[in-house]
């Protein structure tokens, strides 16, 4: 499993800078020191800081997953990061199919999943000047190839996406996210996102101000919130976690 510059441009339709490590604390903390100005692609195949939304860690062991980060220019159009992890979403699962046999699904708002597990997480962050100004867009995609053993407490929800080619892999997801990113508005973007969803037409279960919802699941909104009905009254989230309930 070894990351090569040219293997992974010659996926992708236009340049794009490559920067690979050996080992890296986080793909997303290198492209926020970088802050950079046209696309650069930051990639490894082991982090020792992963860091996935909320807060969380994400595990990154050596030599079992891919673990990248696409930094973008910002477009003024471009400022909504749920969008653009649901079209980073959608990217990815398309990558996947594409080079697998497998279609994965995915969980608002940004885990991929396969055969019910987690296999893949999305950290999409803004990236300022030192004005302040929003300049770029990372895109940090976490994927867990043939990742077998997880500690305790993800072990029975985390999963992987098996034995792919990485180089195939990284450029396929790198240049399909440039081309979701280009059409966010698009309709189709937010389609596709439905269609491979894991949560419509399931209850799930959130927590807001400290209150416990069982809702079901039943659409996502322009802006890629998840629209959720709790006995008769709509609500959408924009944030936050949900669970599904099985059964
Ligand atoms: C999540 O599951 O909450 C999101 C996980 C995102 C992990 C990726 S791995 C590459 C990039 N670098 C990080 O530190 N995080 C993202």
């Amino acid at each position: 499993m070894k990351l090569n510059p040219e293997k992974i441009q010659a996926y992708c339709p236009e340049p794009v800078a490559v920067c690979l490590y050996d080992s890296i604390d986080s793909t997303n903390n290198e492209a926020k020191r970088r802050v950079d100005h046209g696309i650069c692609l930051y990639a490894t195949t082991h982090q020792t800081a992963g860091r996935g939304r909320r807060g969380h860690s994400f595990y990154s062991p050596k030599d079992t997953g891919l673990y990248m980060t696409l930094s973008l220019p910002l477009s003024e159009s471009a400022a909504n990061v749920q969008k653009i992890t649901c079209a980073a979403a959608v990217a990815v699962c398309e990558a996947v199919s594409s080079l697998s046999g497998i279609d994965p699904q995915i969980k608002w708002v940004n885990d991929i999943y396969v055969n019910g597990k987690k296999a893949a997480g999305i950290l999409t962050e803004l990236v300022s000047d030192s004005d302040n100004r929003p300049r770029a867009v990372i895109i940090g995609i976490g994927m867990n190839l043939c990742t077998e053993r997880f500690p305790e407490e993800f072990a029975a929800s985390a999963g992987n996406l098996g034995d792919i080619e990485i180089n195939a892999l990284c450029g396929t997801v790198t240049a399909k996210l440039i081309d979701c990113y280009a059409h966010l508005d698009d309709n189709s973007i937010l389609e596709k996102y439905k269609e491979r969803s894991f949560c419509i037409g399931r209850t799930i279960r959130y927590t807001q101000n400290e209150i416990i919802h069982i809702a079901t699941a039943i659409d996502i909104d322009d802006g890629g919130g998840l629209i959720v009905e709790e006995n008769g009254t709509l609500t959408t989230l924009n944030s936050g976690e949900i669970s599904i309930m099985i059964g």
